[in-house]
């Protein structure tokens, strides 16, 4: 079986985090688009329980910096800060004398989550077809506490994730992902019986990948990089569970 082609897949399968960008801001008409775009993706029962928040003071991103260790994110062309949000139905709720009790359960957490992940992908995908780039970041999750303060978010809402978008500075050559078979399957969930050869084969490609890339190539095959990240250890980000109930979610 092989893969069907049109303008968006090759866009698609042509995806790389762009890391390096041209100084250059985007344009007022740019970032609008771009949100029009995150605003026409799907959301959990239309509740469009999601914000965005651009950071456009340079003292902010340069905490920003600092909090996610990106340094590079200061040289992009806009910065996003994708942001669940319930706080604003909140406000419908009242107004409307209705029990918002569902809104603080981890039901409408996970709808939040999903609704940022929809959106903020859909983003990502509208710049690179405007020959913009850029990266998601979850390391904004370093310090929800400061990301909280620094963007005055109010109670039921919750800074997810960072999105750098710009002119690249860069081409990064693609990062080869697993073979279908090893995460697709047929009906129910079924490791393949020679996963570990396709496992061996797939960690070969990503050696061969990090160690030709044009830049920061390293020697670190798949299997490496999931034992390095279960390396970070169990006290890393441990004060987010209490972060996200401070800000009145997952009573339940
Ligand atoms: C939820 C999420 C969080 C991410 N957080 C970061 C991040 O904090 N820093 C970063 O440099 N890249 C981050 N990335 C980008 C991934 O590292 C990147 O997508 C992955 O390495 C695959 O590379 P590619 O996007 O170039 O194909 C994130 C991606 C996702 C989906």
């Amino acid at each position: 079986m092989s893969r069907l082609n049109n303008v968006i897949l090759d866009q698609l399968f042509n995806h790389t985090s762009i890391r390096h960008f041209q100084n250059k801001a985007l344009t007022a008409d740019q970032v609008t688009t771009l949100v029009e775009a995150a605003q026409h993706a799907s959301t959990s029962t239309f509740s469009q329980q999601y914000s965005i928040v651009s950071v456009t003071d340079p003292a902010v991103k340069q905490q920003l910096a600092e909090i996610t260790g990106h340094h590079w994110l200061v040289n992009s062309g806009h910065y996003f800060v994708m942001v669940a949000d319930q706080y604003r139905n909140l406000q419908i709720a009242q107004a409307n004398n209705a029990d918002p009790y569902i809104l603080h359960t981890t039901d409408k957490f996970l709808a939040s989550v999903f609704d940022v992940a929809v959106a903020t992908q859909t983003i990502l995908i509208a710049a690179e077809s405007m020959g913009l780039g850029g990266t998601i970041m979850g390391s904004i999750l370093n310090d929800s506490k400061r990301v909280i303060e620094l963007l005055d978010l109010p109670e039921l809402t919750f800074p997810l994730l960072g999105l750098a978008i710009g002119y690249p500075a860069d081409k990064p050559e693609i990062k080869p992902r697993m073979p279908q078979p090893a995460m697709h399957f047929d009906g129910s969930y079924k490791l393949p019986a020679d996963f570990n050869a396709q496992l061996a084969d797939y960690n070969q490609t990503v050696s061969d990948y990090y160690g030709s890339r044009s830049s920061n190539g390293r020697d670190e095959s798949f299997s490496h990089h999931i034992v390095a990240e279960l390396g970070r250890g169990h006290d890393v980000r441990k004060e987010l569970l209490q972060t996200i109930r401070d800000q009145g979610f997952l009573v339940n």
